[in-house]
């Protein structure tokens, strides 16, 4: 099975990113790199973890114009990264301009890297949705609309809710891809996130992709921690 737990490398700079990568001597990981860190350190991050051999989720979330969008995409794709997203409140236009653009931008003999949807952010409630964003439907439905406008776009998947996953499988099909984040161990506190679940229950739930924060990088013994939480969620599938 292709490598699917990502950790986020949500680090202040390229030195925490170096210490905590330290802890995991030759393993190839599949990381995400945020806004904090790729705003600091700008694209040689991913020209170092790279060169280290890690798959890189690059996690921007890009909202702009098409032209603009698909300018961006093509700098991101030329980075050699493995995943981008955008949100897709920025309507199809904007998500077809992505693709294009990342297809324009990707390096030779690659693929290109696969593009993913925001639906709406998880820190949005249905009551700031309903009161500030003046959206009118439900969360539920709002999510599942956004997903197949992703989709008929020609997008490879969503960033979502592990417990939104049948729900999306059900109405784009098993192949779109479910990015997941808000994974907890039983043993961790859950910190600012709401809806958790275990790697086991994420991958049960149909989770295409965990990913993974502070329940490795702010464990006692990282490394450990990966073992653990790549040992649950593989266990299902070997
Ligand atoms: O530390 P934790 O496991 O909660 O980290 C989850 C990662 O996934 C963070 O980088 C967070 O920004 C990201 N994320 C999230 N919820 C979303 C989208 C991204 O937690 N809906």
């Amino acid at each position: 099975m292709a490598q699917s737990l990502i950790v986020a490398l949500d680090f202040r700079s390229k030195q925490e990113v170096e210490m905590f990568l330290g802890n995991f001597e030759n393993e190839k990981l599949y990381v995400k790199v945020g806004m904090e860190l790729f705003y600091k350190e700008g694209p040689a991050i991913i020209t170092y973890l790279k060169e280290k051999g890690h798959h890189i989720f690059l996690d921007l979330k890009l909202h702009d114009i098409p032209n603009t969008v698909k300018s961006a995409m093509r700098n991101l794709a030329s980075l050699g990264v493995d995943m981008v997203n955008v949100h897709a409140a920025g309507g199809t236009a904007m998500m077809k301009a992505a693709l294009e653009g990342l297809e324009e931008g990707r390096q030779e003999g690659t693929k290109r890297p696969l593009c993913i949807a925001v639906t709406q952010l998880t820190s949005t409630s249905e009551d700031v949705m309903k009161r500030e964003i003046w959206i009118e439907k439900s969360l539920e439905e709002t999510v599942v609309h956004y997903a197949k406008l992703a989709q008929e776009s020609g997008l490879d998947g969503v960033v979502c809710s592990t417990l939104e996953v049948p729900k999306l499988q059900e109405v784009c099909g098993k192949d779109f891809v479910t990015v997941t984040p808000g994974i907890r161990m039983t043993s961790d506190n859950a910190n600012d996130q709401v809806r958790v679940a275990t790697p086991a229950r994420a991958r049960e739930l149909g989770s295409s992709y965990i990913v993974v924060g502070r329940s490795i990088t702010k464990a006692e013994q990282p490394y450990k921690a990966y073992q653990e939480v790549k040992r649950q969620w593989e266990e299902l599938t070997v």
